[in-house]
């Protein structure tokens, strides 16, 4: 059995990483969704409650569990058993930083091989910044996420 980690900041998590998530399940045995604990951003959710959200997005998909980390990525997926690593690439503009990440890994960990997957194209401009963005100017974020993050943002303070 493949077990595959698919890591990032998820701040918050949107329907453009559900849908990633959603197809590295039908691929994989198991996936697990890592959440990087510390992205060092000032607009950041705490890591409770990304973690929380992802949970409460992710209970109709029984192969894939969510865990967090600090330090690098390669060290988790060592200690996971993970030999494969899921990345979403979006657009053009994703993919030097991709590709930059995906060989670094490989010279950390050779036994991981990052696989690439993209969204379908409605979710193909969605990005966690600009999802916090429209929601701390008043618009209306229904459509770009999942609904307990929709739930989320329109319970917090902004
Ligand atoms: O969702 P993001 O912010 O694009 O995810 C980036 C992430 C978390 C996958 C990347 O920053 C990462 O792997 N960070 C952990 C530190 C690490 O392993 N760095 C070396 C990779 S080049």
């Amino acid at each position: 059995m493949i077990t595959a980690i698919y890591p990032g900041s998820f701040d918050p998590i949107t329907n453009g990483h559900l849908d990633v998530l959603e197809r590295a399940s039908k691929l994989f045995g198991k996936v697990i969704i890592a959440v990087l604990g510390n992205p060092n951003k000032k607009s950041s959710l705490p890591i409770e409650t990304r973690v929380r959200l992802i949970k409460e997005t992710i209970s109709h998909l029984n192969n894939v569990e969510v865990g967090s980390f600090t330090g690098l990525t390669v060290d988790y997926a060592k200690a996971k058993g993970a030999q494969v690593l899921i990345r979403g690439l979006r657009a053009v503009s994703d993919f030097e930083y991709e590709m930059q990440m995906a060989q670094t890994n490989k010279h950390l960990y050779p036994q991981l091989d990052t696989i690439f997957l993209v969204p379908r194209m409605e979710n193909n401009f969605i990005s966690s910044s600009v999802i916090k963005e429209i929601s701390l100017l008043g618009g209306d974020i229904t459509q770009f996420v999942p609904e307990p993050v929709n739930k989320y943002f329109k319970t917090i303070d902004k």
